[in-house]
């Protein structure tokens, strides 16, 4: 079987884990973390990197920095993995779905506009400004844009609309580490950026994850938070209710090998996403997320669309070629059904039910691209 997405690990993760298991700093302090933390912000072009046990925990981390409570509404695309969500829930917020756009699956920011325009009012309260959503009376606290498959959609549009409606932006950059928009990087947008290194992502620490910002003081209570909030080096003593976040030292080492790396795997990954295009254009009904002007995609996880979705799932898996179908849209989990979802056309319902994920490792071989290609376009002509 061609597998969907495999780990690359050709560098130096074996002496560095290695290295761990001989000083015995294999647990939640060692030099790799601080490393691993200084490497992904320095790429990400932020200032500060603090590591978290994955990405889900720094998404909840980060919210909960910017103040996000169970009276708030925090908005996200309808199109995302489970976590962004579940992230959201732990602080008790109630999400706002938008529908994403038809073309590059990213959220729909004429539908975000149309929202905060027409559904949400301003208000000040202690000299500071907020919006309101007038049917739930809750304050619209903050906005997750996720960078759906790596790709990126207009972060300076977004970014506009966020100060015009005083929303703090969280980018759920879980997917996108290496994606660019107008050459800043993605997670760099925001107040506060979460990668992830799950083992499917396009550099891996098995699970881990890394939330940046350029904000001293919200990297400092990032780390507290996610160390128990422990107040002296000594004493047992903490100020807040923490979270054993940390993330430890042997992965972290890992982390440090996977991204010096990183410049290779990337090329990898983009040589990939263009073969693919190339190969499939024109197969079937077969079409591709699009990539706006200034986007710079990492080609983390080729995903395309055809109305048989079902039957070439089925028929890939069954000849040896590991694919996937896309994440349910959120308004359709029962956690969620009664979230506010702000749609038109249920773009999301569309994108779903046609979209499907193929093999996109970055180790994967010229013979291996060529029989995935050959599978599906044999897929096509048989029926
Ligand atoms: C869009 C999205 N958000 C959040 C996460 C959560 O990251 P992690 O698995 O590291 O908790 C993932 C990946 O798994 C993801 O794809």
């Amino acid at each position: 079987m061609i597998p969907l997405s495999i780990p690359k690990l050709e560098g130096n993760e074996w002496q560095y884990v290695q290295d761990c298991l001989n000083t015995g700093w294999i647990s939640s302090a060692g030099s790799y973390v601080t490393q691993f933390e200084d490497q992904v912000a320095a790429y990400a072009g932020a200032k500060y990197g603090v590591a978290c046990m994955n990405g889900t925990a720094g998404l909840h981390i980060a919210q909960l920095l910017l103040g996000v409570t169970k009276n708030d509404h925090v908005i996200a695309p309808n199109i995302t993995f489970i976590a962004t969500l579940n992230a959201i829930k732990y602080t008790g917020a109630a999400p706002i779905l938008i529908d994403v756009d038809a073309d590059n699956w990213q959220m729909d920011l004429e539908l975000l506009e149309s929202y905060l325009k027409e559904h949400t009012i301003e208000k000040t309260e202690n000299n500071e400004t907020f919006r309101v959503d007038t049917t739930t009376q809750k304050r619209v606290r903050a906005i997750m844009p996720v960078h759906v498959l790596g790709n990126i959609g207009d972060m300076d549009r977004l970014v506009a609309i966020a100060k015009t409606y005083h929303l703090a932006i969280i980018e759920d950059s879980t997917e996108a580490l290496g994606t660019t928009f107008n050459t800043k990087h993605a997670g760099s947008f925001g107040k506060i950026g979460v990668f992830s290194f799950n083992g499917n992502k396009i550099i891996s620490t098995g699970g881990g994850g890394v939330l940046v910002t350029n904000d001293a003081a919200l990297a400092k209570q990032a780390k507290h938070l996610t160390t128990q909030a422990k107040v002296s080096a000594m004493d047992y003593i903490h100020d807040a209710i923490g979270y054993n976040y940390r993330l430890v030292n042997v992965l972290a080492a890992i982390g440090v090998a996977q991204m010096e790396q990183f410049p290779g795997i990337l090329n990898d990954k983009r040589t990939l996403d263009a073969y693919y295009r190339k190969h499939l254009q024109g197969v079937g009904d077969i079409t591709f997320q699009a990539v706006l002007d200034g986007a710079h995609p990492n080609g983390w996880l080729f995903t395309f669309s055809t109305s048989r979705m079902r039957d070439l799932l089925a028929y890939l898996n069954a000849n040896g070629v590991q694919s996937r179908p896309f994440w349910m849209p959120m308004n359709q989990l029962e956690m969620f059904t009664d979230a506010i979802y702000v749609t038109r056309h249920d773009v999301s319902a569309a994108v779903y039910e046609r979209s499907i994920s193929i093999p996109s490792s970055a180790g994967i071989t010229e013979e291996q691209l060529e029989t995935v290609v050959r599978t599906i376009k044999d897929f096509y002509n048989k029926k």
